[in-house]
């Protein structure tokens, strides 16, 4: 038995992909170990979303360059850094054998045995651009011990905003057939899973048989599932179907990631994300009308290219509108081959303090604004779906709400229990309670968590 360590980073995407690589490892006797200094092969997942994520990559490698000296341990990269910079990777890091794109994992074994038999360093980063995306899950008991598990709807993404990478990283979309995300669904709650998140970078252009509204409203009927949530949304195609779906089914949770990016139409306009803050808004309001409690989360990126001030005041000004269950907010990366990047000198690049102190001003009004929504829910009790030890104290639980807020609490529920938790104090990122009463709990009896491996949001 041979032992391969993952260090993941990035999004849910790359947690995901994980996974995939665990299993086709399978048939060359790699086991997934959470430490290190034991492995026989290391792979980083690696996200180039922003350049510190590529930084992080880079310091990771030298720290399990001292592995390899150790241990003889084989060392690959994979996920979007890999793709973007293939061969070049090989270059710049001698001690590196394999790089291989997300598209890859299923040649993973083939990559190894060449890499182990021959001796050769590899790189394989060539799409698969079928129409109908194949990869599905090979073996669900990789996700046995899991309350919650993300499933991949689809791959890459169709849209051409102008900051981002991923289109150059994952290729163009393609979507799974609805069929098999539904088996892969059933064959989850099979070994315990209750809650799904559908993954994918724009999950509202899903074409894999059925509307992306139906494809949740079918996930929800799955014998055993008892939540279902996804991400991303882009706002400029958030249909009415899809605000129809939270009417009708509450098995989808309150919660709602609807990255805006920008409160300016003008930074709008050069971001290219085809929407304008009123149309933004109207889509939020229809939202809220179908589900009034509904948690709204979004991605924001601060000192792009030619904002000024005044651009900058109107997102600020929308955060404290919307008032925002969390953000996400970054400043401004340029990226190889975007076309922010390639037109920054002409739309004048912001000043890296300036973008900092941007970006502190916008976070402490988030905070705030977290901080006291999440006051409310204090002596109140809400469901969670408890997913294991708390990761602040082990001899507590921990899991999430409807509305995806975290819960560390008292109690004993076991993993994949509906906990009533009754709320005693809040801060901005979590809340704190008290179990009062265990819902329903899980039909498959899940066994605890194992120590998971490094994952890395970059
Ligand atoms: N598909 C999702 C976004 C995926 S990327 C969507 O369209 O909503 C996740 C987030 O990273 C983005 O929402 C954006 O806020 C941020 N991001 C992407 N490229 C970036 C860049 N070049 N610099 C800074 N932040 C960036
Ligand atoms: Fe990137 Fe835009 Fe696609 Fe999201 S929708 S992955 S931000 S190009
Ligand atoms: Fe995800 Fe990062 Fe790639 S956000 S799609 S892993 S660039």
């Amino acid at each position: 038995m041979k032992r391969v360590y993952i260090h993941t980073f990035g999004c849910q995407m790359n947690v995901n992909d994980t996974l995939r690589m665990t299993e086709a490892l399978q048939p060359l006797s790699y086991q997934a170990t959470p430490t290190v200094e034991n492995a026989d092969l290391i792979i980083l997942n690696t996200c180039s979303i922003r350049e510190k994520a590529e930084d992080k990559m880079l310091s990771a490698l030298g720290r399990y360059r001292q592995v390899k000296l150790q241990r003889g341990a084989i060392i690959g990269v994979g996920g979007c850094v890999a793709q973007q910079e293939k061969q070049k990777i090989l270059e710049r890091v001698p001690y590196v054998d394999f790089v291989f794109g997300p598209d890859a994992i299923a040649k993973l074994p083939e990559i190894l045995q060449r890499v182990e038999a021959d001796r050769v360093r590899v790189v394989e980063t060539a799409w698969v651009d079928s129409e109908t995306y194949v990869f599905p899950r090979a073996d669900p008991n990789t996700s046995r011990g899991k309350a919650t598990e993300f499933v991949t709807v689809m791959k890459g993404c169709d849209n051409v905003c102008s900051f981002c990478v991923v289109p150059h990283t994952r290729g163009r979309e393609v979507s799974r057939a609805f069929d098999e995300v539904l088996r892969e669904v059933a064959s989850l709650t099979g070994v315990g899973v209750r809650e799904v998140t559908l993954v994918g970078q724009n999950v509202n252009s899903y074409r894999g048989g059925c509307s992306f509204a139906q494809l949740l409203l079918r996930t929800a009927q799955v014998p055993g599932i008892e939540r279902v949530r996804f991400t991303t949304s882009h706002p400029h195609d958030l249909s009415d179907e899809l605000v129809d779906a939270f009417r009708v089914e509450p098995k989808i949770m309150g919660h709602f990631h609807l990255p805006v990016q920008s409160g300016s139409n003008d930074v709008l306009k050069r971001m290219r994300r085809d929407y304008t803050v009123v149309e933004y808004l109207e889509r939020l309001g229809k939202l809220r009308a179908a589900r009034p409690d509904i948690a709204v989360t979004t991605d924001i990126i601060v000192g792009f290219p030619g904002e000024t001030e005044e651009d900058f005041e109107k997102t600020f000004a929308l955060t404290e509108q919307v008032r925002y269950a969390g953000q996400f907010s970054f400043v401004y990366s340029p990226r190889p081959k975007t076309g922010a990047a390639l037109r920054e000198a002409e739309w004048g690049p912001v000043p890296h303090e300036v973008k900092i102190a941007r970006l502190e001003r916008l976070n402490a009004l988030q905070k705030r604004i977290s901080v006291e929504l999440n006051a409310a829910f204090v002596g109140q009790t809400v469901e969670v779906l408890v997913e294991g030890a708390s990761k602040t104290d082990a001899a507590r639980r921990f899991g999430r709400t409807s509305h995806n807020r975290t819960v560390n609490f008292d109690g004993d529920a076991p993993i994949g229990a509906l906990a009533h938790v009754r709320i005693g104090s809040a801060s901005a990122s979590a809340l704190s309670g008290i179990q009062v009463a265990v819902g329903s709990v899980p039909a498959v009896p899940i066994p605890e968590l194992a120590a998971s491996p490094e994952v890395c949001v970059a």
